[in-house]
């Protein structure tokens, strides 16, 4: 209930703030998140005021509440009367509310999603604002699978290249080859046993759609720049699989390097990381063969990892992010030596993050479409680049390649 009160009113991140937490706490936090709007829905059901107007503790007790009796094996009264322990504790005086509200709310049917009597923002629980977006961008059928595939837990994936899968094996953790991605092994039992190789670094957890985003880079002859790269995933696909090219990955910030390159023992040779700005990076200008910026963005493709991005996105914040990431892109386009590539890829799919920001480029777009596992969602742009909503095979992000004349 804090936890969740603290994402909501302090812009904490949730996966960070779960840290080691139970699976069964994970599940709750990240699951009320997830369908937050539609347990709002059946909840404002039983208020006089709407939800916007509780104290967010209040809010966070009803959430979870009701989240526990209906999405988790609970029995309702056991997850009402947590609620209430918890509210007593917290907010005393809103006991008697939360407690008359839940034992009502539970009872109410969860909307069917495919009931087009309920609006789709409530039962695929987004934001409509973002929701009206994608339908236009996407159409409706792209849309409504983005919108379903947020709401599922994602799995743990694993760098095959670099993680030591038979300690994990030997172990008691079970993999298996991703069904559309290559090199990406999914953890089907033993998740303990992998995330403790993670810590001590003996693997490397990556979505299979960063994996496929990296590998979109042409291997040219040069010098490869990773402008943005920490926690360094991508080129640790591109170290491990092209061992002959020399690849520099840089991030702005220091603890992210350091982590960084603690990642890049797992390879050799090992890329070489460094501290830069992207937005002046200490490089002479058409010096680079391939240079790779996966820019920090608003995340609208990872949503089911990080749920409540929704909720904390406004349209407006689309502007600053551009505006940052239009500096990134043109630095890095100036390293771009003639004949080279640069990839400019964000886990967004807002076109004010991605097309937006290549159209201000002199460099001419490549389709990258066709080289995408032929099992992951695409939307090919005008802009020549391509967005791949979020689905079953992994998180959404949106590609350019674009490439500097001989
Ligand atoms: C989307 S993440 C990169 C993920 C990485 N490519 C990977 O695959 O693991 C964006 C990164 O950009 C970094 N960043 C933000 N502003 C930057 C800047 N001006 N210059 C360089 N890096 C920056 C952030 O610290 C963050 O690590």
């Amino acid at each position: 209930m804090k936890v969740l009160a603290r994402v909501e009113t302090q812009a904490a991140h949730a996966a960070r703030l779960l840290g080691d937490a139970s699976p069964a706490v994970r599940e709750l936090v990240m699951g009320t998140l997830r369908w937050q709007l539609t347990l709002d829905s059946l909840l404002e059901r039983h208020l006089r005021q709407p939800m916007a107007a509780l104290d967010a503790l209040v809010r966070s007790a009803l959430r979870v509440g009701l989240y526990e009796a209906r999405r988790m094996r609970t029995p309702a009264p056991v997850a009402v009367a947590e609620a209430v322990r918890l509210t007593k504790a917290a907010v005393p005086r809103a006991a008697g509310l939360v407690n008359a509200v839940l034992r009502r709310a539970v009872t109410e049917s969860w909307p069917d999603v495919t009931d087009a009597a309920v609006p789709l923002s409530v039962r695929y629980s987004h934001p409509a604002w973002l929701l009206e977006r994608w339908l236009a961008l996407f159409g409706e059928q792209a849309t409504v699978a983005a919108l379903a595939a947020d709401q599922e837990v994602a799995p743990l994936y694993l760098l095959a290249s670099v993680s030591h899968l038979d300690e994990l094996a030997a172990a008691g953790c079970s993999v298996r080859p991703h069904p559309v991605v290559t090199g990406i092994v999914t953890v089907s039992a033993g998740t303990g046993v992998a995330v403790a190789a993670l810590q001590a670094g003996r693997a490397y957890a990556i979505d299979p759609t960063a994996a496929a985003v990296a590998r979109l880079l042409p291997e040219v002859d040069g010098l490869t720049v990773d402008l943005a790269a920490a926690p360094g995933g991508k080129s640790l696909v591109l170290a491990s699989e092209r061992p002959q090219r020399r690849v520099l990955a840089a991030d702005r910030h220091l603890g992210r390097a350091v982590l960084m390159s603690r990642n890049f023992r797992l390879v050799a040779p090992a890329p070489v990381a460094a501290v830069a700005d992207a937005a002046a990076p200490p490089l002479r200008p058409r010096s680079c063969g391939a240079v790779l910026v996966d820019a920090p963005c608003s995340g609208t493709g990872t949503l089911r990892r990080h749920p409540e991005i929704r909720w904390r996105l406004r349209a407006g914040d689309l502007y600053s992010l551009s505006a940052v990431q239009r500096r990134m892109a043109a630095a890095a386009a100036e390293l771009v030596a003639p004949g080279g590539f640069l990839l400019y890829a964000t886990c967004s799919l807002e076109p004010e993050e991605n097309a937006d920001v290549v159209a201000a480029l002199s460099l001419e777009a490549v389709p990258v479409a066709a080289r995408l596992p032929s099992g992951l969602g695409r939307v090919e742009l005008s802009s020549g680049g391509v967005a791949i909503p979020p689905g079953a095979a992994g998180d959404g992000f949106t590609v350019h390649l674009l490439r500097r004349g001989a």
